[in-house]
């Protein structure tokens, strides 16, 4: 059984006295509204995570970063290694986010190694992937994506990416309002568990989560999960609002 995951990407928004607010409310509301057979993720800035783990001590939701270094440590100023996210108790790191493709230039190649960094310090990457508009335009999206995969993740051994978290983000519906249809959301994630199987075979490519990411809502949220290769979303500006963040948990 894959794991039904929800993560919150807060992005750079929230100081650390309002972190706190939405943090607390979220934890509170997943103790008394859900089950338990969702995993609750936040994504929050670095300077957060230390006071948040503190803060979300003892309930079931996990800790991510939103980025990493690939390198180990060293010279690298303004930078945060592994390690570092490790020894305040991170459990995740967002990879890949087509924000930090597009403005900060990260490669598939990159991506590579910082796949591997992550994982040999036993965090669970939350590796994104997805076509801009001109590439759906074209009809070109499954071979977009399949390429960002295959050159990010397919030197990697199975038993390691069997640790790794898939999100499915079309940038055209990241902030934009625009959803992807339930339909094409299953159609890609569809695609990528092929690619996966193709590589790693059926067992591996069934045990990986693939989450839907690009204006997911309370209000679309039933619908997208409801695909049978979709196992959760990557929610932005949702996860800045607790009541909506744990409804879309709810939505399963
Ligand atoms: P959005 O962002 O939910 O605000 O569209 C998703 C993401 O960028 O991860």
């Amino acid at each position: 059984m894959r794991k039904k995951i929800v993560a919150g990407n807060w992005k750079m928004n929230k100081n650390l006295e309002e972190g706190q607010a939405l943090a607390s409310e979220v934890k509170h509301m997943a103790e008394d509204e859900l089950s338990g057979d969702v995993q609750l993720i936040m994504c929050t800035p670095f300077i957060h995570l230390s006071t948040l783990k503190g803060l979300l001590k003892g309930s079931a939701i996990g800790l991510g970063a939103q980025n990493c270094s690939e390198h180990e440590s060293g010279a690298y100023t303004g930078e945060t290694s592994v390690d570092m996210l490790k020894s305040v108790g991170v459990e995740y790191v967002i990879l890949g986010h087509s924000e930090r493709r597009e403005y900060f230039n990260e490669s598939n190649e990159l991506l590579a190694k910082k796949l591997d960094t992550t994982l040999k310090s036993q965090l669970t990457p939350i590796f994104c992937c997805g076509e801009p508009l001109e590439i759906r335009e074209k009809e070109e999206q499954n071979k977009y994506v399949q390429q960002q995969i295959e050159e990010s993740l397919f030197h990697l051994s199975a038993e390691e990416v069997s640790k790794v978290v898939i999100a499915y983000e079309p940038i055209w519906a990241i902030g934009t309002g625009k959803t992807a249809s339930a339909e094409q959301a299953q159609e890609m994630h569809a695609v990528i568990r092929k690619q996966l199987e193709g590589k790693y075979g059926k067992e591996v490519a069934d045990s990986i989560s693939i989450l839907y990411g690009g204006s997911v809502k309370p209000a679309n949220a039933k619908e997208i999960f409801a695909g049978e290769d979709v196992d959760g979303g990557l929610i932005g500006g949702a996860s800045l609002k607790s009541r909506d963040f744990i409804d879309i948990a709810k939505s399963f």
